[in-house]
């Protein structure tokens, strides 16, 4: 059941919950090395990203178990064992955030080098830096990354070139078992960041300043709360629904999310011409208006964020006039735009940039994803086309979308597996 179907041309109506934050998720279940004691994460999505970081750190002595669709009970292990699979980390770029919370607590690691989506080249020098600042010893041997420490870890002032989400993660989550204290500087500031911050907060860390600039860490020799900690929603499928009803002229309420982590979205799609209605913790999308061409820059949060870039360049493609993208973070990230020209868009790729000239409409065909979010914006393509969108390596859509189809469904949209 590798491929998701959609015959579209409906438009999305209804309300939605949405789930917590893969990236959140990712990054917090990591960090649970860092503890000595049960921690219930609740809020987590049951898609395939989690159930792979969930093999992982099992297969290194942590013991995780579902108390119920989406609270994960998970037991750190007291001491670690030799290596994961390499099998299990190639699936997933994030099992880097292991580094440091593992070197941090038991002083020495093995990891190997990790996979991830095809968006590029995804160097780990900052990651290294960082590490290497705060005292730990990195080589790399026969495809794995070793690391060790003598004593503990010493705070260090730590200078990032580029405001890397990985890298102040794993930086952070290894400064708060470090000597002294850790200044992050050019540090990323996205949600995720936060959330992590107020976990480690949670376990009795001390981290000041998530969110800004600068990230302040007074290390500890032992973390030991034990938490029921709930990770913030996800502002990437939010950001996808709400660009999905834009796209198919829906209208569309969003629950459960954090509408100022959707700030750089919303004010594109408002710029669009869509009407977007922020509640406490709802966000209502309706495009009931012709929509306009918009710009886009991709750039570290608060600016848009990448990892929706893919999916309005779907619903751009028939907005009529001329849009264009800048994809600054990653440059692999146009691929999604050879898919989306097989159904009938015409967009032109020079380098970073992209340039969308909107057509009357796209016709359904076969289509593949070639990442998690070119999967998604073949989601909106689909939605929005005429006809039958067939699209194959749903495997990566899974990697990242709780329940879509369900979802979707319940929005009104015809779409099944195949
Ligand atoms: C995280 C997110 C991903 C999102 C991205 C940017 C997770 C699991 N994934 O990925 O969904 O698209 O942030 O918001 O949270 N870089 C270096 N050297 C490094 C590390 C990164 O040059 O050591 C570069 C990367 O190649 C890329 C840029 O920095 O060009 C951004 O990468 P980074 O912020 O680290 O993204 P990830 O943490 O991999």
């Amino acid at each position: 059941m590798d491929k998701i179907v959609i015959a579209g041309g409906k438009p999305l109506r209804g309300r939605i919950r949405i789930s917590g934050a893969k990236n959140a998720s990712l990054a917090v279940l990591c960090a649970t090395f860092l503890s000595r004691n049960e921690i219930v994460l609740e809020n987590i999505p049951e898609i395939s990203d989690v159930r792979v970081m969930i093999e992982i750190i099992s297969s290194l002595g942590a013991t995780a178990n579902w108390e119920n669709s989406e609270t994960l009970r998970v037991k750190p292990p007291q001491k670690v064992s030799t290596g994961a699979p390499y099998q299990l980390v190639k699936q997933l770029r994030a099992s880097n955030l292991l580094l440091g919370p593992i070197l941090a607590r038991f002083g020495r690691v093995r990891v190997a080098l990790p996979g991830g989506c095809n968006i590029g080249i995804r160097p780990m020098d900052l990651h290294f830096k960082g590490l290497a600042g705060l005292g730990a010893e990195l080589s790399l041997e026969h495809g794995c990354i070793r690391g060790r420490v003598k004593g503990r870890l010493k705070g260090a002032r730590i200078y990032l070139d580029f405001p890397s989400v990985g890298a102040t993660e794993n930086i952070m989550m290894a400064a708060c078992l470090a000597e002294g204290q850790t200044l992050i500087e050019n540090a990323a500031k996205e949600p995720e960041i936060v959330d992590l911050a107020n976990f480690l907060n949670t376990l009795g860390a001390k981290v000041r300043g998530a969110g800004t600039d600068v990230i302040k860490i007074d290390g500890a020799p032992i973390l030991e709360g034990g938490v029921r900690y709930p990770i913030i929603p996800d502002r990437i499928e939010a950001g996808t629904f709400m660009v999905a009803s834009a796209a198919t002229g829906g209208d569309v309420t969003l629950e459960n999310l954090i509408p100022i982590h959707l700030q750089p979205l919303s004010a594109k799609l408002r710029e669009a011409n869509v009407e977007v209605l922020e509640g406490e913790d709802t966000l209502r999308v309706r495009a009931d208006k012709p929509l306009r061409p918009i710009d886009i820059k991709t750039m570290p949060y608060p600016g848009f964020p990448t990892d929706m870039q893919s999916q309005l360049m779907a619903m751009l493609s028939v907005v009529p006039g001329t849009s264009m993208i800048v994809e600054n973070i990653f440059e692999n990230r146009f691929m999604v735009a050879d898919e989306l020209k097989r159904m009938g868009a015409k967009i032109k790729v020079e380098g970073r940039m992209a340039v969308i000239e909107g057509v009357p409409s796209l016709q359904g065909t076969q289509v593949k994803a070639t990442d998690l979010r070119a999967g998604a914006a073949l989601i909106v393509a689909g939605l929005m086309a005429s006809g039958e969108t067939e699209i194959c390596n749903a495997i990566y859509i899974d990697r990242g979308y709780h329940k879509l189809e369900e979802k979707l469904m319940s929005l009104g949209a015809s779409i099944w597996r195949k």
